[in-house]
């Protein structure tokens, strides 16, 4: 498989969605349709449907280990019908949110356990990992400030969290980071989007520079 896998990893705030946005208009621009982006949980109709579930407001009652494992079905789908495919035809993959999710968010934010829900997640990613993992770190108070401020209406049922299951996320994503420093790379979001999406296209640039030399040539 000669295609690329970059996953966006962070807490809700981060700005994550307006720095994807932007990094893959720029890859775009170099590299044309090669460039694919990809949501999790998401991306065919199937997991899109699981999706709906997760997020819908009314699921108040939904058991923690329901919702990890629905996450995790969402990603095998995603898997087999978006991201294998993807790397077969040598795309340069950006996947919105991917196992450090599960992991951050249902593990230790859940407290399902960080080490169980790896578990879970062995059995849907069978072993595929992204080659390179950005993440988007954002103290938590201010990743909660600029929800408040910029998606008021669009608040949906994990954002509403209170703050302490944040600080956990943050801290499980760290930890993350610190054992597996080779494949996730952090970048610091509170800087102005300009310095981040730089930041996150140099990083992009030094993990894959076989990309960028193909293009001089
Ligand atoms: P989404 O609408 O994709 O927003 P964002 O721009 O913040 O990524 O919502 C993703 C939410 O789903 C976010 O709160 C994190 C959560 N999530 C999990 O809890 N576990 C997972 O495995 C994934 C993929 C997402």
């Amino acid at each position: 498989m000669d295609g690329k896998f970059i996953s966006f990893e962070g807490p809700d705030g981060a700005g994550k969605t307006s720095v994807m946005r932007q990094v893959q208009a720029d890859l775009t621009a170099q590299f044309g349709d090669r460039v694919m982006y990809t949501r999790e949980p998401g991306g065919n109709h199937i997991a899109e449907e699981i999706r709906q579930v997760l997020f819908d407001g009314q699921n108040t009652d939904m058991d923690g280990r329901t919702e990890a494992l629905l996450f995790a079905a969402a990603r095998r789908q995603h898997i087999v019908s978006e991201i294998v495919p993807g790397l077969q035809a040598g795309k340069i993959i950006l996947c919105d949110r991917y196992v450090d999710s599960s992991i951050a968010y249902q593990g230790a934010g859940r407290q399902l356990g960080e080490e169980a829900i790896w578990q879970i997640n062995q059995f849907a990613i069978d072993g595929l990992l992204p080659q390179l993992t950005i993440y988007l770190d954002i103290e938590s108070e201010l990743g909660l400030n600029r929800i408040a401020a910029h998606r008021a209406n669009q608040v949906n049922r994990l954002d509403k969290e209170k703050l302490t299951f944040h600080q956990t996320v943050r801290k499980s994503y760290l930890r993350l980071q610190r054992e597996h420093p080779e494949r996730i790379k952090l970048i610091d979001a509170s800087q102005p989007l300009s310095d981040v999406i730089n930041d996150v296209e140099s990083t992009i640039h030094d993990r894959f520079p076989e990309l960028f030399n193909e293009k001089s040539d």
